[in-house]
């Protein structure tokens, strides 16, 4: 286990994060997670440090039917706060967008959008990821409900 699973240190998140912190909120749930920026080990999930990888590393569901390859659109986020720290989607991400149901103009996909700089970011997982989430195990792509 690594030390990010830990994050029972409490963050004071009336104060916004210490120099050279990522701190990343996952909506609706609101875990909020923070670690020195570019200390995340890699997970192998998405591009390195993109949502996805931190949402792997801290065990906080997040479909990723493709495995993170930019393949399907079941990691679709809404990036709430923290956009100008983000990587600039490639066309390829904004290909596949156009099919994401929910697309709104804060649409990311997890797997693709990536932590550039340290500061605050806070994401939103979308209804259809939340009520996996509820029942506490996600259906794979293509199976029946
Ligand atoms: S996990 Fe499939 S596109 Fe991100």
């Amino acid at each position: 286990m690594s030390e990010h699973t830990a994050e029972a240190q409490a963050i004071d998140l009336s104060q916004p994060p210490a120099e050279n912190m990522v701190r990343v909120t996952f909506q609706p749930e609101g875990r909020t997670v923070e670690f020195p920026f570019g200390t995340m080990p890699y997970d192998h999930h998405g591009l390195p440090m993109s949502f996805l990888d931190v949402a792997e590393n801290y065990h906080i569901f997040l479909d990723h039917a493709c495995g993170g390859v930019c393949a399907c659109t079941t990691c679709h986020i809404h990036i709430k706060q923290g956009e100008p720290g983000l990587n600039e989607p490639t066309e390829d991400e904004l290909d596949r967008m156009e099919k994401a149901p929910g697309l709104q103009l804060n649409s990311r996909l997890g797997c693709q959008a990536v932590i550039e700089k340290p500061g605050a970011y806070v994401v939103e997982i979308p209804s259809w990821n939340k009520n996996y989430v509820s029942e506490g195990k996600p259906l794979a792509m293509g199976e029946s409900k």
